[in-house]
């Protein structure tokens, strides 16, 4: 990213020397304790050209007393992080394209929180990011080379370290948002195996990447039978972070990375299958949350696990019915071969026993019903351990990456009952987001599992299309609460 961000104990806003002043008044009638800009706040909201509210904004040229040429007052519902979040969106989204080379973003009500500072960061990152891999015509967002967050003294340090956490986990969503972003012909399961041996070379980290025949070797027949009907080869991938001692039990995340899901033989409809190029946006959640590890250099040990195919129809793809053995003995009735998420993750949650983790949370696009159940604002969070839930919500809120716990009752298992395997891929229509986690934990033998179903959160529909790089934050908060 090429702006910098420096927290400077500036005690007057209106003193800023900047192009552009960005100031986020919530509701209630703070002040910031810079008298001209009090004033100036106070006028306009008299006038009734603004209101401390969501949705209000005030654009001003050379205002009174102000030193920045220009000032962008954006209302906030609160000072929660959420909110004052969505008022920097909107105030980046009201300066865009105006020049502004150097911001000044100051805040009524208190000095930024850590968790406002890194908001700021990702709002940059967001306004800022331009997919240009497969359109070099994109026009690209100037940003500004210097961005001020406004702050006390008391509050330097910490906005200090929350931003440089914020760069961090910034760099991890931009790389989750074009690996995610890129289509399948583009980003296929062997360009994911060179981008983690890039990320592993530039980020000390060891990397390995597993072909078809050590696929083979290790017994993953569940993970083969989604990869059989593609011309592409497969790829395991093993990206190891270590930022503790050697013997420390690691945090392994495993993600999901089907890079186009057709459905196989139980074929997807057409309408709309070309978002099934978001279909490995697990993986890459778990890709970028290892560059931002890599650049924190959290004291913790992290391993993630890449199973990466497509899945395809073909004269050799697995059909309705065949039954596969998983590398972990049990055998599946595969009912439907668009279920193939679940059969590349249980083989990686075999392989991930191999580590002793301390916990494994696996992220994948897993089912349309969580679609249906959440929406397209939280992620399904399934685990079967309370404490492991309860840390990733934590995480969840301090990233302002929503997160809703969802059910592990043991009745949900039965809708996978086969009379020909020992499992079948599929249970009922009902709790099919429920029934997909079930089948998971019957791989999850010995260590704290949990699992993220994010296939309503990973990439927008529509004009906004796109992938979001969710749930980077929320996962890299995971890891380095981990190294505390
Ligand atoms: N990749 C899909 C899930 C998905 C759907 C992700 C929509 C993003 C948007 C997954 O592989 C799938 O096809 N799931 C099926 C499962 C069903 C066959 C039990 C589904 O949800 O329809
Ligand atoms: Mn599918
Ligand atoms: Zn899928």
């Amino acid at each position: 990213m090429d702006f910098q961000i420096s927290a400077l104990a500036a005690d007057a806003a209106s003193a800023a020397a900047a192009d552009a002043l960005l100031v986020v008044v919530p509701a209630g009638e703070a002040k910031t304790g810079d008298a001209a800009l009090d004033a100036l706040i106070a006028r306009v909201v008299k006038q009734g050209d603004f209101e401390r509210k969501a949705g209000s904004a005030l654009y001003l040229q050379g205002a009174e007393g102000i030193k920045a040429t220009r000032v962008l007052l954006v209302g906030a519902a609160s000072l929660a992080g959420k909110a004052v979040r969505k008022a920097l969106d909107a105030g980046l989204a009201g300066l865009k394209g105006r020049n502004v080379k150097h911001l000044a973003v100051a805040l009524v009500g208190g000095a930024p929180t850590a968790v406002h500072a890194e908001a700021l960061v990702c709002a940059m990152e967001q306004a800022s990011y331009t997919y240009t891999q497969t359109k070099p015509s994109a026009k690209v967002v100037a940003t500004p080379a210097k961005v001020t967050l406004l702050t006390d003294k008391a509050g330097l340090a910490g906005a200090r370290a929350a931003i440089k956490q914020g760069l961090g986990v910034a760099e991890g969503v931009r790389l989750a948002r074009t690996l995610g972003n890129m289509p399948a012909n583009f980003c296929t399961p062997t360009y994911l195996g060179t981008e983690a041996k890039r990320l592993a070379k530039e980020g000390g980290m060891k990397a390995q990447v597993l072909g078809l025949k050590e696929i083979e070797k290790l017994g993953m027949g569940s993970f083969l039978s989604v990869t059989r009907g593609s011309v592409q080869p497969p790829a395991f991938i093993v990206l190891e972070y270590q930022g503790a001692g050697a013997k420390a039990a690691p945090v392994v995340l495993v993600g999901k990375g089907i890079t186009f899901d057709t459905g196989g033989i139980s074929l997807k409809p057409g309408a709309d299958m070309d978002e099934m190029k978001f279909d490995m946006c697990g993986a890459a959640a778990v890709l970028g949350t290892m560059r931002a590890v890599a650049e924190l250099k959290p004291k913790v040990n992290v391993v993630a696990l890449v199973p990466t195919c497509e899945n395809m129809p073909s004269g050799v793809a697995t059909k309705p019915g065949d039954v596969v053995t998983s590398m972990s003995g049990q055998t599946i009735e595969v009912l439907n071969t668009d279920a193939e998420g679940r059969l590349i993750l249980c083989d990686a949650l075999t392989y991930a026993e191999r580590f002793k983790p301390q916990a494994v949370v696996d992220v994948a696009t897993l089912t349309g019903a969580i679609i249906i159940g959440l929406g397209n604002h939280n992620l399904g969070l399934y685990a079967s351990d309370d404490k492991l839930a309860d840390d990733l919500l934590a995480a969840s809120k301090e990233a302002l990456d929503p997160a809703w716990r969802m059910p592990l009752d043991e009745e949900y298992d039965e809708a996978l009952k086969s009379n020909f395997a020992d499992m079948a891929n599929v249970g009922s229509r009902a709790g099919g987001s429920i029934t997909a986690a079930k089948f998971l934990q019957r791989y999850t033998g010995s260590y704290a599992w949990a699992h993220l179903d994010i296939a309503g959160v990973s990439h927008k529909s529509g004009a906004q299309k796109g992938a979001t790089g969710r749930p980077v934050g929320l996962l890299t908060h995971f890891v380095l609460n981990r190294a505390k």
